[in-house]
Formats: C-alpha cells, sequence, structure tokens
C-alpha cells in the first residue's frame, strides 16, 4: 500500500506519524513536500492508496487536497473538511445547520453592521480573523470605544479577508477549555487547556492535562466532527452552565502535547485510520 505523506516542514506530529507508519510493514510512505511540488493540471497520474495532508499552510493543503481528490487519490483529511474547518465562518454554519451548541455568533462585512452585531450580542465578544490559527489576531473587546478602534484598524490595515467580521459571544470558561481529538467517527482522547490568559492555546502557553471523556463530550466532539465532514480534526469545546458548547474544529491537528497527556497513542489512531480510508473500508 503506498500512502502519500503532505507536509512542510517536519514537525514533531510529523515524525510521530512517520514513525508510526514506519512500524507498518504493508506500508510505502512517499514524502510530499509542498514546498517542492507542482501539478500539471489534466496530466498528473497518481498512484496513492492514500495521500495524508499534513501541511502548515492552508491554502497549500486545500488546494493540493483537491487537486488529489480531483486525480483520484481519498485523502485525509478531505478537501471538504479542509475548506469547512479552515473557515470559522463555514464551520459554524455547519455546526448550526445540524444543530450542534455552539457559542453565539454573528457575521457582518462592514463597521457599522459589526458594530451592531456586537451590541446586539453584548460586550465582551471576540472578534476573530475566519481564517487562522494558534490564537493569532483574536480580539476580546469589553467597550464600544475598542470595537470602534479595532473594526478601523481591520478595515484601514487589514485586505478585504480581514472584513469579514466573525464576532463571537465571550464565554467565560474559568481559565481552561477542553480539546477532544476524533479519529474516524471516535473520540479517543480529551484535554483541558488550562491558562490565566482567556487564550487558552498551548502555542500561546496553555498547560495540556488530561481530561476524561464522558458521554457528552464523546457525543458532541463525533457530532461536530461529522457536521464537518469526518476524518482527523480536533475540537474545541467550552463548558458552559448550559452544557458544552463547540468553538471550533481543527483539521491538520496538532498533538504533540496530548500523547503523554493522556495516554492515548494518538499518532497510532491516525494511521490505523489512514489505512482503513485507503482499503475503502
Ligand atoms: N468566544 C470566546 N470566549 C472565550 N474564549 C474564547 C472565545 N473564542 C476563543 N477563545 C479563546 O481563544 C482560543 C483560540 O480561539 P479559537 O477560536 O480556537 O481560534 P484558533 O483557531 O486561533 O485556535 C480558544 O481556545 C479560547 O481559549
Ligand atoms: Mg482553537
Amino acid at each position: 500500500m503506498k500512502v502519500g505523506f503532505l507536509h512542510s516542514l517536519i514537525r514533531k506530529e510529523e515524525k510521530f506519524l512517520i514513525d508510526e507508519f514506519n512500524k507498518r510493514n504493508e506500508i510505502e510512505l512517499v514524502m510530499i513536500d509542498d514546498r517542492k511540488i507542482s501539478f500539471n493540471l489534466g496530466k498528473d497520474v497518481f498512484d496513492y492508496d492514500a495521500v495524508i495532508e499534513r501541511s502548515i499552510n492552508h491554502s497549500r493543503a486545500l488546494h493540493a487536497l483537491t487537486l488529489y481528490e480531483q486525480g483520484g487519490v481519498k485523502c485525509i483529511n478531505s478537501s471538504k473538511v479542509a475548506t469547512i474547518c479552515g473557515d470559522k465562518l463555514l464551520t459554524s454554519a455547519a455546526l448550526a445547520k445540524n444543530g450542534i451548541p455552539q457559542p453565539e455568533v454573528r457575521i457582518a462585512f462592514t463597521e457599522t453592521s459589526a458594530i451592531e452585531a456586537m451590541e446586539d450580542i453584548g460586550y465582551p465578544v471576540v472578534l476573530k480573523p475566519a481564517v487562522g490559527s494558534w490564537g493569532r489576531l483574536l480580539a476580546k473587546i469589553n467597550d464600544r470605544d475598542a470595537a470602534e478602534a479595532i473594526l478601523e484598524h481591520k478595515t484601514v490595515l487589514g485586505t478585504y479577508h480581514h472584513s469579514i467580521f466573525y464576532i463571537q459571544k465571550y464565554v467565560e470558561k474559568d481559565g481552561r477549555d477542553i480539546r477532544s481529538f476524533v479519529v474516524g467517527g471516535q473520540c479517543i482522547a480529551a484535554i483541558y487547556r488550562e491558562s490565566p490568559h482567556w487564550i487558552t492555546n498551548t502555542a500561546r502557553g496553555a498547560k495540556a492535562v488530561n481530561c476524561p471523556i464522558n458521554n457528552e463530550i464523546a457525543e458532541m466532539s463525533v457530532q461536530a466532527a461529522n457536521a464537518v465532514g469526518g476524518g482527523v480534526v480536533a475540537v474545541d469545546l467550552f463548558e458552559t452552565k448550559n452544557g458544552y458548547e463547540v468553538n471550533e474544529v481543527n483539521y491538520t491537528m496538532e498533538f504533540k502535547n496530548s500523547i503523554d497527556t493522556t495516554g492515548v497513542n494518538i499518532p497510532g489512531h491516525i494511521v490505523d485510520y489512514v489505512i482503513q480510508t485507503a482499503k475503502g473500508a
């Protein structure tokens, strides 16, 4: 079985995955560096049984996945999952369509309509780039003065992407959120991400602590994964007094801080799923 491994820099996650693939004798792993490939549209013939996508760059991942799929290759994740998870607006739309609880959210395209949406929700609100990760360019906005300043900066200094205003109600979450891992329709592990800062990404210094999976976490995580198209994803959950809410769903998920913390062989599960998908199971 031939598996293509689409990558940029090899981070710890990729090392873990490569080690895991190398343990499986049936697999020939072909490294595909997204900095070196070029596609010959309509002429390329791919002989991969599956491609696993581990690019750091969302646009490269999305476009490469689209072209591999067009060439008949099964991809993990699919271009559909990459499209939806790569865009918080599309993720929220998919969650809403499937009736999955999420923080109150508004989308607006101008400064005036964005302010109106924020005041309708009530401060504090969180303004996020629709496409982005690692907690970058997130703004917690506590009042109208801050709202006006940030919206003006985004409009004047940003690209047009920055004027798609994704606005969420700020959720009080007592110093932590939950990150759960879903592989092939199964919630395999979860961590709490604890931080004194309101942004709890581990990339921003939050501490990872094992989170025992209860039925509610498992069910909501799997539902969220299914809503974006399944595959291998990590779900951000908030604990609220009304139960859990899904904040976002991530593809090309990072898990290096979660293997020892949870005791779960996350890359092992991913490789099993890739093999299963390649076999068409
Ligand atoms: N509406 C919100 N209320 C409270 N905290 C939030 C909210 N949105 C995001 N955060 C915090 O910021 C972190 C990063 O936000 P997230 O939407 O997951 O974006 P990213 O794609 O950058 O990870 C979350 O894990 C959480 O700690
Ligand atoms: Mg996140």
